[in-house]
């Protein structure tokens, strides 16, 4: 089992929020893997709109980081998107990723695949950012186990309640847990983007090419 933890902080190990996410990782001790990745040590450009990702698929004309953090996103079996609460949201460097992720939205690529989301913010208010790490979750295709959030500094009660949604995302891969209310939801953008793909099929070739080949057309 294969665990990513994409850290949205830019202090890196003084950050709040990866203590938060290690919390989670702690619960996931039968993880074979868990690899953790500072989006501030990464090259991340900002999506440029001109849908070559589409056409090619994952064959971005910005020559950065992106590339590789997505592989690493498709590898995983389970993914933990830790953010600060950046005014009621993921920070920007998060953003910027998930941007440059359109196509894992179009084809639903992260289907099979399980995240939890971890915020810490001055606040607390933090559910705003927890809907959001869900919406961008089902828009890939993939399960949203469920997410923490605590105002900092992160205690032991925090601390022992991302244990265990460590668990329950570990428990989630093994079991290939089905959660149906997220089902129709994956459902619903699926009858979004097959519309969309057939009006694109000249265009984005070879995301067509993935929809019939999965005969989702
Ligand atoms: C640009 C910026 C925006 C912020 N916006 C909010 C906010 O809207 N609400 C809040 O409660 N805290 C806000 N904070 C505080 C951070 O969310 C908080 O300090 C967080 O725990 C930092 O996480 P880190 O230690 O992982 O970097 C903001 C901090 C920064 C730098």
């Amino acid at each position: 089992m294969k665990i990513l933890v994409i850290s949205a902080s830019p202090r890196k190990e003084k950050s709040q929020t990866l203590l938060l996410a290690k919390g989670v990782l702690k619960g996931c001790e039968d993880s074979n893997t868990a690899e953790i990745i500072h989006l501030c040590e990464q090259k991340i450009e900002f999506c440029r709109h001109c849908e070559h990702c589409h056409r090619k698929i994952l064959a971005c004309i910005l020559k950065d980081d992106v590339h590789k953090i997505l592989d690493m996103m498709l590898e995983a079996d389970g993914i933990i998107l830790a953010t600060p609460n950046y005014i009621d949201q993921v920070t920007g460097a998060m953003k910027t990723l998930f941007d440059r992720s359109t196509h894992f939205l179009h084809c639903l690529r992260l289907m099979g695949r399980y995240t939890a989301g971890v915020v810490s913010s001055g606040s607390g208010a933090d559910k705003d950012v927890l809907s959001y790490l869900k919406h961008y979750t089902n828009a890939c295709g993939a399960y949203y186990v469920g997410g923490i959030s605590t105002r900092v500094p992160v205690g032991e009660e925090a601390l022992s309640s991302a244990s265990k949604l460590g668990k329950r995302l570990c428990r989630a891969i093994r079991q290939k847990k089905e959660f149906p209310s997220q089902t129709r939801i994956i459902e619903g953008r699926k009858n979004h983007f097959r519309k969309i793909l057939q009006t694109r099929k000249n265009e984005w070739e070879e995301e067509y090419r993935y929809w019939a080949d999965n005969n989702w057309l």
